[in-house]
């Protein structure tokens, strides 16, 4: 996973990132390797959604296309009497972590929300993808007042080097509740729920209605049960003073759980149109956006995403009094533009957005999905943004998120595709458990935890293709090791692609 602590024998040491000096970019049209290429978004949009196959747990069904992934995780729960079976393993670990998990469902949502016209066949795909997680979403908020959160001790299983079929790490399942809050992790489940619901809410109604009721309020009964928001609200706490040793340092809420409480709002207001949830957008906005940073958007932070979320509904005219969002969009925006004079978003020398801390891909496609979703809401409302002496046109957002996109694709100084399985070089050692070890079917005898060493010291390519993992990328001289250990460089995560598709979709409708 993406903040991981490893304990294998030759270690990693500790990447650290330092950088001192903003560089600056003028807007370059062809990037510092040469021309451009011609990109195949479709086929990347294909992988992309492909990808979600291989971090699958649980039971695979008939039409589980990576066949070199085979059941796995199938007591999940039982330690605590409950069934959390299925779900996704959040990178190249075989722990299902509930918040980036649950980031990962809303982002695969919005992007069919807003870009599943451009996806074609992929769609129907996109939509499995989702439902994989919504399935497992269900399970884990199934009794009101508490959810499970993860499965899997995080140090059993990073200890190991293990195939997930063969995993004999301690399963452990953690549950947030009244009295050990979450409101980060349970506003961002609240958040998918709902964001999901819209996507199902034409093709399977009763599902959406499901998955809709489980994040809101049921009113329709008598005696109304605590649903996922509510009990977000209600018991207030950032879930890693909760589950302090489970979480951090790998998913730690570092940024407050302020932002998902307004995030799972700003959801179950588009999902429900209830008048409840806009009034409390409203009557907590000053007070929930307590350390806003403008642009920061992850799954630690949604407060990027929050305020174009929002300002979307600013734009079609429909919510003047949520004014100040549009105005923290808009300076979010400014903030990303490469060649203004206080830029805040550094550029590597190569173009690619750059933000220290590992795993920088994630804020690659997060930043460009926003970037590309407000340019779509401008255009419907005929809008620019002002950036003090220049302006943001919807036309020039398309270009700079498509400019990330290009170089994610091969456009970059190593002339290397960031994604596997897409162009003629693509990262071959990535840190990822099932991909690096002998598959089920080649070796069926199992690997232990400590056997699965050798397979991660080896220099040798992974014998399976996890087609579609986009890993954490170069560093910020857009350098690239592609080596195991180098994980904050060479490991996938679900909540890189969940944006990516968006935007893959989008630009194989648009070129
Ligand atoms: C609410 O309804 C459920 C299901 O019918 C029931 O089990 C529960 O005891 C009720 N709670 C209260 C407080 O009445
Ligand atoms: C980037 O990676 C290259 C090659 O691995 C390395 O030589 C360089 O020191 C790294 N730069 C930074 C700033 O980490």
């Amino acid at each position: 996973m993406a903040r991981n602590i490893h304990s294998l024998p030759g270690n990693v040491p500790a990447l650290r990132v330092l950088f001192v000096a903003f560089i600056f970019l003028p807007l370059r049209l062809v990037t510092a390797g040469g021309q451009q290429q011609q990109h195949n978004y479709f086929a990347a949009l294909h992988k992309s959604i492909l990808f979600f196959e291989g971090q699958r747990s649980g039971r695979l069904p008939p039409d589980q296309r990576v066949q070199w992934r085979r059941d796995s995780g199938l007591h999940d729960g039982a330690t605590a009497g409950v069934d959390l079976t299925g779900g996704y393993y959040d990178a190249g670990d075989n722990v299902k972590f509930g918040f980036p998990m649950a980031f990962t469902t809303t982002m695969l949502s919005w992007s069919i929300i807003d870009f599943g016209r451009n996806m074609g066949p992929e769609l129907k795909n996109a939509v499995k993808a989702i439902k994989w997680a919504t399935d497992y979403l269900l399970k884990a908020t199934a009794v009101p007042g508490v959810v499970y959160v993860q499965v899997g001790d995080p140090y059993s299983d990073h200890n190991c080097w293990e195939r997930p079929e063969d995993m004999d790490t301690l399963r452990t399942a953690y549950k947030i509740d009244a009295h050990h809050p979450g409101s980060d992790v349970a506003g961002e489940t609240a958040a998918a729920l709902a964001a999901a619901s819209i996507v199902f809410r034409s093709r399977d109604p009763q599902y959406s209605r499901l998955l809709l009721n489980r994040a809101v309020k049921v009113r329709r009964y008598y005696n109304t049960t605590v649903a996922v928001f509510e009990f977000a609200d209600k018991y207030r706490g950032a879930y890693s003073n909760s589950l302090y040793h489970a979480v951090c340092p790998f998913y730690c809420d570092v940024n407050g759980y302020q932002d998902e409480l307004l995030w799972g709002a700003a959801w179950l207001h588009k999902a429900s149109r209830r008048r409840e949830y806009r009034e409390y957008i409203f009557k907590n906005e000053v007070v929930l956006r307590a350390g806003d940073t403008i642009n920061e958007f992850g799954w630690d932070n949604k407060h990027a995403g929050i305020n174009v979320l929002i300002s979307k509904e600013v734009l079609m005219g429909k919510a003047d009094y949520f004014e100040s969002f549009k105005q923290n969009a808009d300076g979010f925006i400014c903030s990303v533009l490469p060649g203004v004079s206080h830029p805040q978003v550094q550029y590597s020398p190569g173009g690619l957005i750059f933000k220290a801390g590992g795993s920088n891909m994630q804020h690659v496609t997060s930043l460009s999905f926003l970037l590309l979703v407000y340019s779509n809401y401008l255009s419907h409302a005929n809008k620019i943004v002002p950036c003090g002496e220049t302006s943001a046109s919807p036309a020039l957002l398309k270009h700079l998120a498509k400019h990330q996109v290009d170089y994610i694709l091969g456009d970059n100084p190593l002339r290397m595709s960031y994604m596997v399985g897409y162009g003629a070089r693509y990262p071959q050692r990535i840190h990822h458990r099932g991909s690096s070890l002998p598959s089920v079917q080649t070796h069926p005898a199992h690997i232990g935890c400590k056997a699965g060493s050798r397979y991660f010291l080896s220099p040798n390519p992974n014998p399976n293709l996890l087609v579609g993992a986009v890993v954490g990328g170069p560093n910020v001289t857009d350098a690239f090791p592609d080596s195991r250990p180098y994980f904050q460089e060479s490991e996938p995560t679900t909540y890189i692609n969940a944006p990516l598709v968006g935007l893959l979709a989008f630009f194989s409708a648009h070129p």
